[in-house]
């Protein structure tokens, strides 16, 4: 009997679909979505056609995901290095392009039982920005499938700064300094993704082979996949694709491959006598 395939998916989709292991999904996909740029350039138009175009990408990403049962996707719109070196034109109209993108979406969010979360400072962001973000993530806060989360004005090497600072925060408001006991799971606490399992596989688009001051504590043992597709053009196709390379992946942790873990012998080095 052949498996079931989620309803919406189309023809290509379902044709890879249909040679993944359904129970070795990746729990949680981060995507770093590079190339709105150089899309928009070899097209002879601005830089902002190709964020706008990107929002078509982020859309048929998002619900594949959510067809298929990932359990949390989370997307780098945003890095804190974004809002400070770029023209304040460019800015703005990622700004205006969030908003409006929230504005629209949560419907569909809702219709596919998606639940929103940011990370990143949100604070810095504009006020009308960061109240539209609010009622977005309630609107959807009541939905019990995939968590989305955007990182929007995101840094990682800021995350751990913030989660260094609250552990300090929260020390010297129960009992001060002296209880102070940092191990792994007190950093993963406190950092903003501590409603996430870490992600078992990173995409990047464009063919960058950087991470980019993302997620750089919580990737420390995820799968890479880069892509030279450039983001305004990847659909759901190519993260099924992604997901498919990623089944390829014999990951390890840091021990032993699955062969080598089921001998005793040294697996590759002959002693001779
Ligand atoms: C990187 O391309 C992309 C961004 C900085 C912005 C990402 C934004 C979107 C995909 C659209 C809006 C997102 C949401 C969630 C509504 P780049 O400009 O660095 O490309 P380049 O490297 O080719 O110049």
């Amino acid at each position: 009997m052949q498996d079931k395939v989620p309803t919406g998916l189309d023809r290509k989709e379902t044709e890879v679909y249909r040679h993944l292991d359904k129970s070795r999904l990746p729990r949680h996909i981060a995507i770093i979505m590079d190339g709105n740029g150089r899309w928009a350039k070899r097209r002879h138009m601005p830089r902002v056609a190709g964020h706008r175009a990107g929002v078509t990408a982020v859309r048929s990403t998002v619900e594949t995901a959510a067809r298929i049962g990932v359990g949390a996707l989370t997307l780098y719109a945003f890095s804190e290095e974004n809002w400070k070196k770029r023209p304040k034109s460019e800015v703005d109209f990622l700004m205006r392009l969030l908003s409006r993108y929230l504005k629209a979406e949560v419907t569909t969010l809702n219709k596919n039982n998606i639940r929103l979360e940011y990370i990143g400072r949100q604070f810095e962001l504009p006020d009308d920005v960061q109240e539209r973000m609010e009622w977005a993530r309630e609107s959807t806060s009541h939905n019990s499938g995939m968590t989305l989360t955007l990182a929007l004005n995101y840094s990682a090497r800021s995350e751990l700064v913030d989660a260094f600072r609250s552990m300090v925060n929260a020390a010297s408001q129960n009992g001060g300094m002296e209880h102070l006991r940092i191990d792994e799971d007190t950093v993963a606490r406190h950092l903003y993704t501590r409603h996430l399992p870490d992600p078992d596989l990173v995409v990047r688009t464009s063919g960058e082979m950087r991470l980019s001051n993302f997620l750089l504590w919580q990737l420390a043992y995820a799968e890479i996949y880069v892509t030279p597709t450039l983001w305004p053009d990847f659909r759901g196709l190519h993260l099924l694709e992604g997901i498919a390379e990623y089944q390829k992946r014999e990951r390890r942790y840091g021990g032993l491959n699955h062969w080598e873990a089921k001998t005793d012998a040294p697996a590759r080095i002959k002693i001779e006598k």
